[in-house]
């Protein structure tokens, strides 16, 4: 696929089949995520891969007992408040059941931990749509990053004591008849262009 096409193509894909994504593949989206480029080439996003059901399950269990115990506040992100009103109705799974989770974590007190990983995403979303695979950015982990449940939780999967998560990426087969994502091009209608001559 070509990286133009990759790019306009990809849409994100929240209902995904149980079917396994193939070590190869993984392993390509994984490698595209660690060629992202990084502030002072710095090369300190770390790529926790999660694909044991078991665990995926109980970390959606946390994630959501978590969340409902949080107040909603005036002006909170909407999407934040989803996640939480979900949770408080207790049938929330913040990565929408796919085989693989990857978290991405930098260091803590780094200035570029979310821009670094947030190329490293946007590289595994464009590999995965060009592998067939459909991918969506998950934030709620980002915005756990301070709960201890979660944070000692991810510890023993990995995370390390100096590491914050920034991001997360739901990787699968999309369970839509055809086995693809969905790559319906979405128009824009916002980002503004200024062109200066
Ligand atoms: C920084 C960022 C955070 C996002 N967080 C979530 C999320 O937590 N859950 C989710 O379902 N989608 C999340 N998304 C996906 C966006 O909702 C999605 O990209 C947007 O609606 C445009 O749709 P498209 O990806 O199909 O083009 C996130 C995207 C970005 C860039």
């Amino acid at each position: 696929m070509e990286v133009y096409e990759a790019i306009k193509t990809r849409r994100s894909t929240r209902i995904f089949d149980k079917k396994e994504v193939e070590r190869d593949k993984l392993n390509q989206i994984i490698e595209a995520g660690r060629f992202a480029p990084s502030g002072g080439n710095s090369q300190s996003t770390h790529f926790i891969v999660i694909q044991s059901e078991e665990i995926l399950s109980e970390l959606a269990e946390i994630v959501m007992e978590e969340f409902a115990k949080m107040d909603i506040t005036e002006g909170m992100y909407r999407s934040l408040v989803a996640s939480i009103n979900a949770s408080k109705r207790g049938d929330y799974v913040f990565h929408y059941h796919a085989p693989v989770l990857i978290v991405t974590a930098n260091k803590t007190g780094y200035g570029n931990n979310i821009a670094d990983c947030a190329c490293a995403l946007e590289n595994m979303m464009l590999m995965a749509n060009a592998l067939d695979l459909g991918s969506c950015w998950i934030n709620q982990l980002k915005w756990l990053n301070q709960n201890e449940r979660v944070v000692a939780f991810l510890k023993r999967l990995g995370l390390n004591d100096d590491e914050i998560v920034c991001g997360s990426l739901s990787v699968g087969y999309s369970k839509s008849e055809s086995g693809l994502p969905n790559r319906q091009v979405s128009k824009r209608t916002g980002n503004p262009v200024t062109f200066v001559d």
